[in-house]
Formats: C-alpha cells, sequence, structure tokens
C-alpha cells in the first residue's frame, strides 16, 4: 500500500487537505493524524472493517479496546449508554484535552472497535487539526497510538512514518512535536468512584479538584502478574524501546556512581550503553550516550521528552538504557509509569 503523506500547518489550516484525509476515514480507510498528546493511528470508530483494520496495521492483540475521538460535546451522547453528572463536569473542564473517559458504550459502537468490552472510551482532542479532520471525518474517530505494538509512541511524524509507512493510506503530518507527549489520562467512570486506569497530564488532585474522590487502578505500578489492569493495554509490555532497560532508585549519587560504573563494563564488553539522566546530573554521567530528559523540576518537559529520547535510543541501535527514576503525585507518575513499562518493570533500588 502507498502511504501518501501531507503536510499541514497549524497557521493556516488546508481545509482542502484535511477534507481529503476525512474522505479516507468516511471511505473506510485509516489514516494517522497529530494530537496534543501523541500521533494516533486513526479509521471511522463506528465501522467494525476499519476498526479491524487498526488492528492489522499496528500489529495489535484485538482485545485491546480503541478510544473513539469526539471534535463537539453533542457527539457523546449517541455513543454511550448514559453520561454520569460527573463526567459532565469533568468534560466541561477537561475537554477538548488529554482526559480519556470510560462509558457504558451503546448500541451503534460496534465490538470491534471497544475489543469486545460493553464500555467505550471516549477523548475530544485539543490539537487544531485533529479537531477539524475528526469533525470531516465523521465525527468518529477511533485512533490508538500511532506506533507498532510494543514500540514507544510517536511524538512525531519522523516516527510514524518509520513504523506505518506502507501500512496504512495517509498521514497527516503538523510539522511539530507533540505539545504532550506522553498518552491521556484515562478515567473509568463507569465505577464508584471513577478510576484511574492510565495516569497522564491530566493528574488525580486535577481530577478530584472538579468531582472529589477518585481511585487509581492499582495494578498501575505493581509488575504482579495475579493482577490484571483494568485498561487491556496496560497489561502488555507498551512503550518499549529496543534495548534492555534499567531504572535506578536511590539517592542522586548511589544513582550516578551505579550507571557509571555499569555503562563502563558495558561499553568494555562492546555493547552501546544510553544514559537517562536529568539537567541537575548530565555532567555527572562519563560515557555512554547520554541523554537529558529536562529539569527535573519540570515535569512536563520530561514528559514531552520522554518518548524522544527512547525512539532516539533506538536510532542509535542502543543496547542497555539506564534510566534515573521520578516520583510525585502530579504527572511524575505518569512518566514513572510509562518508564516502568519501557523497563519491563526491571527496577534496582539502591542504598
Ligand atoms: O492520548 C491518547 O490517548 C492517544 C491519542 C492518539 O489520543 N491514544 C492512545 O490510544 O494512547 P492507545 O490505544 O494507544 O491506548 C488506549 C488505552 C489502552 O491501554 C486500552 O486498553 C485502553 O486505553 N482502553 C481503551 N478502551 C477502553 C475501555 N473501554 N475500558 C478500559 N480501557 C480501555
Ligand atoms: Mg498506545
Amino acid at each position: 500500500m502507498k502511504t501518501e503523506i501531507i503536510n499541514v500547518t497549524y497557521e493556516n489550516l488546508n481545509m482542502e487537505l484535511i477534507k481529503k484525509a476525512g474522505l479516507v476515514i468516511r471511505q473506510g480507510g485509516l489514516v494517522a493524524f497529530p494530537t496534543e498528546t501523541v500521533y494516533g493511528l486513526g479509521g471511522d470508530g463506528l465501522n467494525p472493517d476499519s476498526s479491524k483494520k487498526i488492528y492489522q496495521a499496528k500489529g495489535r492483540p484485538s482485545d485491546n479496546p480503541l478510544i473513539i475521538h469526539i471534535a463537539d460535546f453533542d457527539a457523546l451522547a449517541p455513543i454511550v449508554a448514559d453520561i454520569p453528572e460527573k463526567a459532565l463536569l469533568l468534560a466541561r473542564k477537561f475537554w477538548p484535552g488529554p482526559l480519556t473517559m470510560v462509558f457504558e458504550r451503546s448500541e451503534i459502537v460496534p465490538v470491534e472497535t471497544t475489543g469486545g468490552l460493553n464500555t467505550i472510551a471516549v477523548r475530544m482532542p485539543s490539537d487544531a487539526i485533529a479537531l477539524a479532520f475528526i469533525r470531516e471525518a465523521g465525527g468518529y474517530v477511533a485512533a490508538p497510538s500511532a506506533n507498532r505494538s510494543g514500540r514507544p509512541s510517536p511524538t512525531s511524524s519522523k516516527y510514524v512514518v518509520e513504523d506505518m509507512n506502507g501500512r496504512i493510506d495517509m498521514i497527516l503530518d503538523g510539522g511539530e512535536e507533540s505539545q504532550i507527549g506522553i498518552e491521556s489520562t484515562i478515567l473509568d467512570m463507569t465505577t464508584q468512584p471513577p478510576c484511574i486506569l492510565r495516569p497522564g497530564y491530566i493528574t488525580k488532585a486535577m481530577l478530584e479538584e472538579e468531582i472529589g474522590t477518585v481511585e487509581t487502578d492499582q495494578t498501575i505500578f505493581s509488575n504482579r502478574s495475579d493482577l490484571s489492569p483494568k485498561a487491556p493495554g496496560m497489561k502488555y509490555r507498551h512503550y518499549a524501546p529496543k534495548g534492555t532497560m534499567v531504572l535506578l532508585e536511590g539517592k542522586k549519587e548511589a544513582v550516578i556512581e551505579y550507571i557509571n560504573n555499569e555503562t563502563d563494563k558495558k561499553l568494555e564488553q562492546g555493547f552501546s550503553v544510553g544514559i537517562i539522566g536529568t539537567d541537575e546530573t548530565m555532567n555527572a554521567y562519563t560515557a555512554g550516550f547520554i541523554k537529558s530528559v529536562g529539569k527535573r523540576t519540570d515535569e512536563r518537559m520530561i514528559a514531552r521528552r520522554l518518548y524522544l529520547i527512547l525512539r532516539e535510543f533506538d536510532d542509535e541501535n542502543i543496547q542497555y538504557i539506564y534510566s534515573e527514576s521520578f516520583e510525585g503525585d502530579g504527572i511524575g507518575q505518569a512518566i514513572m509509569n510509562r518508564l516502568l513499562k519501557a523497563a519491563g518493570h526491571s527496577v534496582i533500588k539502591l542504598p
């Protein structure tokens, strides 16, 4: 299949091109498009064949449900069984934006889109290209992140092309890197209290300020195979770089010393080594392919750069990756969740 790559700019939305992309979706094809979180791989969310094609293009297990992207609040009611009061409050506050909410689905949503579940995840992105595209596509765009299954989510079109060229009909290239850089927060609205299934840019505290108590799915940070996560996708080794990745926890000095020692050993054995550090520690590392994700105090920047760095390590064929850890209840939690998954929960705690 030939993939058409179309450049769109934010300053001057070319509606002719966006209409063309929308038509591809309405005719049952697939189009990758930018959002403020990561690039999405879109198909018609109400067309079972489109959803099947998405699973094929990604190489993703078809029991892993897709998020339906809408562009207008009125598009929500037809695809859900009901809209809880709290969801209304959250939509008012955080839509359009990086929050996905899970509802009971209505009859018109095919089970192919929901991976067989009776619930449907819905998000209204804030990205201007995404919104225009969704409207032109008929209003319901099912879209997982536009990476091949198991790879880090793409935050720039370069990596969408790398993963999807020849597998989908079209790529809308927004030209810029994704503003947020990690996937949306997923909140299950079908339980009382609502439950965070995937942490993201919209934090627990931000949600609780609007609707009171919110729980967090306990499987998110654990590696226990007897607990099954409520967001099916969270069980897969996701967001993974090609190299073997290890996270280091402990005092700054101990972490630096450990990483430097291990790096020297691996280099001596002939392996390539990548290090994920921060602006504060960058200069303390002595060898290897050293990358800073940003300032520790600037969690937004760290979230934005994380996948980019993992992809760059792949570009450099890095075989071993050592990363510092992050903490906190805010975006730090989302960052740590993605790092843990990238590392397959391989963590070394230093005294
Ligand atoms: O920011 C994002 O959410 C991006 C952009 C493209 O919008 N999309 C994204 O989609 O990250 P994906 O498919 O890579 O991740 C969706 C996650 C998966 O872990 C999936 O299992 C979960 O959402 N999910 C989808 N529908 C669900 C449902 N009905 N109940 C529980 N989890 C669901
Ligand atoms: Mg994904």
